[in-house]
């Protein structure tokens, strides 16, 4: 990992402005799991470190764009950048670290940069759903899984499978790991939203549904309401609500199991992607670690 890192600090001096090496420190505490995924995939070739640490760019820029989106004030445990310098400048940076990581793809054969780049449409395609999805109470499971595929998976499932690309592994079947593994990352990152607390996420927690996202712990909650505690929870959306009713929340999805059942589809979801991989102990262990995450 530190040859990401190394390659990480190397593409932010290129851009050459003190401004953008200053912001961009403040975002260094990832998880960097997409980085981690193009090592265990690729771990001998010479340009791993650069596809990873290309990822990882495109993966800030789209967290700076989402916290701007979403009014966040904090990421990674520090002040987000939006909140400590504006909008503007967090936007302005996210696409400095975008179009950067481009200039830096086409480097790659065409397979590789067209993988990772067309993930990057997608994810703003999910970004634009979510948003617009959150405008309106949605109860549609198989819509939020197709939303969350956009947003989260695709560029997961760009990662691992332009990683095996690069070294001539078979591309389909380290898609369809991402792709599962990506989609069960988000699930479980929904639930801690939920069962988490804000120290622990560097993020507010109970956020979601405050911001208008049904998640699956809310989906399968509504399906599970009488009429009349269906009406009530509706009218809970996207709204900051009192702690009884947040509490009223909690205890109705405790009742109903709804954490559980989406946990139960995270560990499906991890399941099919270990299948696919079973003879890959390292990739079968960042699934194992991904879903008993507690940040
Ligand atoms: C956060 O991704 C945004 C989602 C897609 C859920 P990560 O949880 O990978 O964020 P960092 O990189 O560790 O901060
Ligand atoms: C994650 O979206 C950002 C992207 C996938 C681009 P969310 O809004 O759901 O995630 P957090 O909670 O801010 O990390
Ligand atoms: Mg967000
Ligand atoms: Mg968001």
């Amino acid at each position: 990992m530190q040859r990401v890192e190394k390659e990480i600090a190397r593409l932010i001096q290129e851009i050459d402005y003190d401004e953008v090496t200053k912001l961009f420190s403040t975002l260094s505490g990832g998880k960097r799991l997409r980085a981690k995924l193009i090592l265990k995939i690729a771990p001998n070739h010479k340009d791993a470190p650069l596809l990873a640490a290309i990822v990882e760019l495109i993966h800030g820029a789209s967290l700076l764009h989402d916290d701007v989106i979403d009014d966040a004030m904090t990421r990674r445990g520090v002040v987000s950048v939006n909140a400590s310098s504006g909008s503007k400048i967090a936007v302005m940076l996210g696409d400095i670290l975008y179009s950067k990581a481009f200039t830096e793809l086409v480097a790659f054969d065409k397979d590789v940069a067209q993988t990772v780049a067309s993930s990057v449409t997608a994810l703003s395609k999910g970004e634009m759903m979510d948003v617009k999805m959150a405008e309106t109470f949605n109860s549609d499971e198989k819509l939020y899984l197709d939303m969350l595929y956009l947003k989260t998976a695709t560029l997961i499932e760009a990662a691992a499978k332009a990683s095996a690309l690069l070294v001539g592994k078979d591309a389909e079947k380290h898609a369809l790991y991402g792709r599962n593994l990506g989609l069960s990352f988000q699930i479980i990152d929904d639930i801690l939203d939920i069962t988490a607390s804000e120290e622990v996420l560097g993020k507010p927690a109970m956020n979601d549904f405050v911001e208008g996202k049904c998640t699956l712990p809310y989906i399968y909650l509504y399906e599970e309401l009488n009429t009349e505690d269906k009406e009530r929870f509706v009218s809970f959306h996207a709204k900051e609500i009192s702690k009884d009713d947040t509490l009223w929340i909690k205890e109705k999805m405790q009742e109903h199991k709804t954490i559980e059942k989406s946990f139960e589809l995270a560990q499906k979801l991890s399941n099919e992607a270990q299948a696919a991989m079973s003879e890959d102990a390292e990739l079968v262990l960042i699934l194992e670690t991904m879903i008993k995450r507690t940040f």
